[in-house]
């Protein structure tokens, strides 16, 4: 019998970039869109298109832009919601609307002040007024877990009737355990007279750490679409982690007889691109993706690899895109060496930026002998992240030792103007912190959060990435920064945190 395919819906864009700090540019969600599109994700959620104009600009450019996935838009259960929704997405070669509203007692009762028939009424005639627009309308109860079931069933089986082709079941506050999780998937299928005209989709989060559990509890009990994001970004503790649950299917198909369109071997690179552009980096020893997940340190284990993998790899590295990371480049490499490697890695860069990031490149190659693949990434993602920004280094001196108090001179360019500051600090960091408040005066009132710095690779040349989170008010951004100075890491890491603040400023979203 042919194995059913499982849809892979990435909400990265929309509930991973809910997530403190992880805001990305429009320019940003472009490359993850365009990057999600060669992973080949079934559907993207682009965004929630009336929450800002800067969402509404992002789902409107990257429907426009992919043609082999389903682009969706979020929106309540409001005509204003799904009519902007819909806007943004008419010029998608497969639009979906994805329209939502609460369904647990609590969210009823506190959050929407509303009785349960007229919150059936809404989801119904939301569906019916997407319907208008397209026939692939998503619909989704939120707090599904925490719902009565016999409501549930009752709310699933109007909204199919009223036109959604698929029904989503979150387990909004990741409350739920796989059994339970499945069990209510099991009763809808049973129980929902219309469910065969639906596709069944779930959404957990993590907050218990069983998202990923819990949607493949789903999956066995009949859900066939599977909501996630890469590195498990989103609301609070995540969502269920999309490299996770796409490579348990593929590793475990004697007990999850299913397939997945998703090309595994560009999971590594979608990883990197999304930790790079929200300044959330990979913890070592996160599953599929950590730089520890295909480790083997122990001498025992070590041995038993070399004379034959599957001792303790139960999935191969390349199999999700890892690359032995060996020594690649050097100084006398040409552009030739260096765009070949760059394809090989999966940048497809335009000719202008291929140029920055040649000379940047040639740069970082005579300081460091040996350019190893981590290093191409680190210079490469650095240089073109950096493009469209309101604050630019544009020099930095810093003097320090043992007997100096340390000092930094800093020059910026802000949108075009050249301004200049120096300060004295209690280290280097410091100083060039202190030096950046006194031309970004708005830095005073912000504060830094997280200041984190890791080596890219081995040795005393290795390039440090520098992470750091600052927070204005409610709103907060991570910035990263790579270079083999780590105080110039870390002064283009505050820089690229200000300037995320500095979009961020510019759009007044409305949350959920
Ligand atoms: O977690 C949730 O309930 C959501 C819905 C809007 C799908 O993100
Ligand atoms: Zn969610």
């Amino acid at each position: 019998m042919a194995e059913e395919k499982i849809i892979i819906f990435d909400t990265t864009l929309r509930d991973g970039e809910q997530s403190p700090g992880a805001s990305m540019t429009v320019d940003e969600k472009l490359r993850v869109a365009k990057q999600l599109e060669k992973l080949r994700v079934d559907v993207i959620e682009a965004g929630f298109p009336v929450s800002s104009p800067g969402d509404f600009e992002a789902v409107q450019r990257i429907a426009a832009l992919i043609k082999e996935c389903s682009v969706a838009g979020l929106a309540r259960a409001k005509v204003v919601d799904i009519d902007r929704a819909w806007e943004a997405l008419s010029g998608a070669v497969h639009p979906r609307i994805h329209t939502f509203i609460a369904t647990s007692p609590i969210h009823m009762r506190h959050k929407l002040d509303m009785q349960p028939d007229q919150v059936v009424e809404a989801a119904v005639a939301a569906v019916r007024h997407a319907s208008k627009y397209t026939s692939n309308v998503e619909w989704s109860a939120e707090d599904a877990g925490r719902s009565d079931i016999d409501f549930l069933c009752r709310i699933v089986e109007a909204v199919i009737a009223a036109g959604a082709t698929t029904v989503n079941i979150p387990d909004t506050v990741g409350y739920t355990l796989p059994h339970e999780f499945g069990e209510r998937i099991r009763i809808l299928t049973e129980r929902v007279s219309n469910i065969h005209r639906a596709t069944l989709s779930v959404h957990c989060h993590n907050d218990l750490g069983l998202a990923v559990a819990n949607s493949l509890a789903a999956i066995l009990q009949g859900a066939r679409q599977v909501e996630c994001t890469i590195n498990g970004l989103g609301e609070r503790a995540g969502n269920a982690a999309l490299e996770e649950v796409v490579m348990a299917i593929r590793t475990r198909r004697d007990l999850l007889p299913f397939h997945v369109g998703v090309v595994t071997t560009e999971i590594s690179r979608a990883s990197k691109l999304v930790s790079v552009v929200t300044g959330f980096p990979v913890q070592p020893n996160k599953a599929i993706v950590g730089a520890n997940a295909f480790a083997h340190e122990a001498g025992i284990h070590q041995d038993g690899v070399l004379k034959e993998a599957t001792t303790y790899e139960i999935m191969t590295p390349d199999s999700v895109g890892l690359t032995a990371n060996r020594m690649v480049l050097g100084k006398l490499s040409g552009r030739h060496a260096f765009r070949d490697r760059l394809e090989m890695l999966g940048y497809e860069l335009s000719s202008e930026h291929l140029e920055r990031a040649f000379r940047r490149f040639k740069e970082v190659a005579d300081k460091k002998q040996e350019l190893f693949d981590a290093d191409i990434e680190a210079l490469v993602d650095d240089e073109v992240i950096r493009e469209t920004e309101h604050y630019r280094l544009v020099r930095l001196h810093v003097a320090s030792g043992t007997q100096d108090t340390p000092v930094a001179a800093v020059e910026l360019d802000v949108q075009g103007s050249q301004v200049r500051g120096a300060s004295w600090g209690a280290g280097p960091v410091d100083a060039v912190f202190q030096a950046i408040t006194q031309v970004v005066p708005e830095l005073k009132g912000m504060a830094l959060q997280l200041y984190q710095v890791h080596a890219i690779t081995g040795g005393t040349d290795a390039q440090g990435e520098v992470t750091v989170r600052l927070a204005k008010g409610d709103q907060v951004a991570q910035g990263q920064g790579a270079d083999s100075d780590v105080i110039v890491a870390s002064a283009k890491a505050l820089i690229n945190a200000l300037n995320k603040l500095a979009h961020k400023g510019g759009r007044a979203r409305q949350g959920i």
